[in-house]
């Protein structure tokens, strides 16, 4: 064996580098994604249903991708603008008014980013001081409290309950109204709930963002993925456009995930704090990727139509099974994501989808990625073809059958 190296043998101590010390402390204590932990085990087993995604189903619609062959064949290829492509943003700036009733104009108030993930960070960054907060629904998308933290804020889930259907509602936000409050992070149709905000609710809400003198940061990537009512954006409120910064984007609604393509549109000083940023870290979005996004938004409302449809079905068809299962469950009202209850079964929600995904072979999202409100809950994703659903809804059913005495038969689609 040889000597350990040290001063006995005369040797110079070699330099062992000490790793984490490397990693800045605010994110070395980042916690790993709950999703992504679970979804390395979901990749690495075979003959599984998953109803674990955030995408859809389908793939970008064809007028869509070829668009992005033509530019690729046209040799556009280069950097653009720091803001993206005028002709884009000038279709986002249609697009926005269409859907929310609000006009940007493109010159000053339209930033286009890759994904709403980096809209949102470019937001978060620019407006926190380091030890502000920022509020938000809890159960809430997972990239929140992490991007808070990212930016040297401090995320503040307002928890709702599933007795209330996962509402945000006014009062609790009013009752976080304190001192150090920088903004609220509005998420509407909301991931992993699929709820919407009442229309007084918004109201309330509002009226004490205006009142706190809050920034509104909307996330309203789902907003054309509403079933029964029409999404309301707060920026179309009275007093709100000069407070809110709207975050949109083409991955879901368009089915363009993989695009990486997402705008910020808002006030002209939050925007250019925003471009500040993005103009040192991304420089722009993807050139290909702006080229397809002017045609989905001057010629891909009537599949974004049938898409929605498409995932109605679905949600009514998943809804009313999981019921039938002895879910307790809502029946959301956008997005593609039902949330139900697994308090009846008495497993955490981890071990609830552990088991499911071992035994059943169907993956779902622990309710507990989604903050300590998500636990007793699953996220289980529609956006699958119906035939995954079926097949989901078929293995589900035996193991509930197997395993606890309320399981009935799954529904039939109609
Ligand atoms: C609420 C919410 N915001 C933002 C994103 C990120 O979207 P993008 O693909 O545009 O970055 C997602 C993706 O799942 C989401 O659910």
């Amino acid at each position: 064996m040889q000597p350990a190296p040290g001063p006995q043998t005369g040797k110079i101590l070699p330099f062992v580098p000490d790793e984490t010390s490397w990693v800045a402390r605010h994110v070395q204590d980042l916690p790993r994604s709950g999703i992504r932990d679970f979804f390395d085990l979901v990749q690495s087993m075979e003959g599984i249903v998953s109803l674990g995604i955030g995408e859809p189903g389908e793939s970008t619609p064809w007028n869509i991708r070829e668009q992005a062959i033509f530019a690729l064949e046209s040799g556009k290829t280069g950097y653009t603008s720091n803001l993206g492509l005028l002709r884009l943003r000038q279709a986002i700036s249609r697009y926005m008014e269409r859907l929310t009733g609000v006009c940007y104009d493109p010159e000053g108030e339209i930033l286009v980013t890759v994904g709403v993930s980096e809209a949102l960070d470019c937001a978060l960054r620019a407006i926190i001081n380091p030890g502000e907060q920022i509020l938000y629904a809890e159960p809430s998308y997972v990239a929140y409290s992490p991007g808070v933290l990212l930016a040297h804020g401090v995320p503040v889930g307002i928890p709702t309950r599933f007795e209330d259907g996962f509402r945000l509602r006014a009062q609790a936000v009013a009752q976080r109204a304190k001192p150090g409050v920088k903004a609220l992070l509005l998420n509407a149709p909301a991931n992993p709930t699929g709820t919407m905000v009442d229309e007084e609710e918004l109201e309330g809400i509002a009226a004490i963002s205006a009142k706190n003198d809050w920034v509104v940061l909307a996330d309203e990537i789902y907003a054309e993925l509403t079933y029964e009512k029409r999404h309301r954006s707060i920026a179309g409120l009275p007093g709100m456009k000069e407070r809110t910064v709207v975050l949109n984007g083409l991955s879901k609604a368009f089915a363009m995930t993989g695009f990486r393509l997402g705008w910020a549109c808002g006030p002209t000083s939050l925007i250019a704090a925003m471009v500040k940023i993005h103009q040192y870290s991304m420089l722009c979005a993807p050139i290909l990727s702006q080229e397809a996004g002017i045609e989905a938004l001057e010629h891909g409302a009537a599949k974004v139509e049938s898409m929605r449809r498409s995932y109605q079905r679905k949600r009514n068809y998943l809804w009313r099974s999981l019921t039938a299962l002895g879910f307790p469950c809502h029946r959301p009202e956008g997005a593609f994501y039902l949330f139900p209850s697994i308090v009846p079964f008495g497993l955490s929600s981890q071990e609830f989808a552990f088991r499911l995904l071992r035994e059943a072979r169907v993956a779902v999202v622990p309710g507990s990625a989604f903050g300590p409100s998500g636990e007793g809950y699953l996220r289980c994703s529609f956006s699958p073809r119906m035939g995954d659903l079926e097949e989901a809804v078929g293995r589900m059913s035996r193991w509930m059958r197997a395993n606890f005495r309320k399981g009935t038969s799954p529904a039939t689609e109609n």
